[in-house]
């Protein structure tokens, strides 16, 4: 059971995730967030490549937990440092799974909803990963060696469409939107051929705890309810900001965009949160419910 008492190291945690990740578990448990990236007072600094440091952290803090959240998460940044990107997301999961053996932590790592080609319609926690990208490659055998290696004291959680951390941290599609219109775009094109199931950070978050807290081990597929394009997720956007009139949105197929996103991205990434329905752990709620919640919690600026 998660109490006051119970230490959890962070990496990576200065992302989007990470936000919610401090703000869910730092009240009730003692945390220490770590990142290469300092961008709060409440973050050390720590780059997982560096085995050796994360290692003295691990011998200081003598965290139960290490929660892995540390990743290069830019698909194509990725898909053209193709060594930075294995080094980053694959080898310094392998380290820090054996630092976790060592030192008797138990490691939660954060997978993603890209490791499938999309040749199905949607992927239950069972379904067989086919990643097409390098950071999903990169991702996925991350995956597969922390079950060969923690067997069976590990926790892995499968994200989709991720949104949350606001302005200053989504990197993701809501911003990306949201930052478009701020440069005065009066029209969006987007496409209908990608389908997903969004992922609100803070709900991935209280879900984490969960099942930490009831220690039932294992991987899981964590997304919200529902499914949908990227369309519809900018469709519903332009509609809880009250700018249908002001916004023309223009269904496009993935070609419009080949020049930016040239990372292989599979048709569809649909998860179903099969094994958290199975063990009663299921927390995850609507997606237009928790993107409201999520484009109403921040002022943008708009
Ligand atoms: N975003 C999504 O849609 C999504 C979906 C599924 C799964 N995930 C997974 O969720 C986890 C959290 O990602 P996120 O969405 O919060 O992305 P994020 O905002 O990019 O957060 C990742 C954090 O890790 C940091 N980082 C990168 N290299 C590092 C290193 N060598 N040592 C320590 N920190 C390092 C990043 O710093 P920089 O910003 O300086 O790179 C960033 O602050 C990742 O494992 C990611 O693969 C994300």
């Amino acid at each position: 059971m998660l109490n006051p008492n119970t230490r959890i190291l962070i990496t990576g945690c200065g992302g989007m995730l990470g936000d919610a990740v401090y703000k869910t578990f730092n009240p009730i448990c003692t945390v220490r967030a770590t990142d290469i990236d300092l961008n709060e007072k409440w973050l050390s600094s720590l780059d997982v490549r560096d085995t050796e440091a994360l290692e003295k952290s691990i011998q200081e803090f003598k965290p139960q937990y290490l929660f892995h959240l540390a990743a290069l998460t830019d698909v194509e940044y990725c898909e053209t440092h193709p060594d930075e990107a294995f080094t980053t997301n694959t080898i310094a999961v392998d380290n820090a799974a054996e630092l976790c053996r060592k030192y008797d932590a138990t490691m939660v790592y954060i997978s993603t909803a890209g490791i499938f080609d999309g040749r199905q319609d949607s992927y239950t926690d069972y379904d067989l990963p086919r990643p097409l990208s390098v950071y999903a490659q990169a991702k996925y055998a991350g995956e597969v060696f922390l079950q060969q290696f923690l067997q069976p004291r590990y926790f892995i959680f499968r994200a989709g469409w991720m949104m949350g951390g606001g302005p200053k941290k989504d990197k993701k599609f809501v911003n990306k939107v949201i930052k478009q219109l701020k440069a005065g775009k009066k029209e969006l094109f987007v496409v209908d051929d990608k389908l997903g199931t969004p992922t609100y950070t803070n709900n991935f978050a209280e879900n984490m705890r969960a099942v930490i807290d009831a220690d039932a081990y294992g991987l899981y597929n964590m997304v919200c309810d529902g499914s949908c394009s990227r369309l519809d997720v900018s469709r519903e956007m332009i509609k809880i900001l009250g700018l249908e009139q002001k916004i023309k949105i223009t269904k496009v197929d993935s070609s419009h965009w080949q020049k930016e996103y040239f990372a292989p991205r599979p048709p569809s990434e649909k998860l179903i949160d099969w094994r958290l329905h199975a063990k009663g752990l299921h927390r995850m709620r609507d997606w237009k419910e928790c993107l409201r919640e999520y484009l109403t919690e921040y002022d943008w600026g708009i």
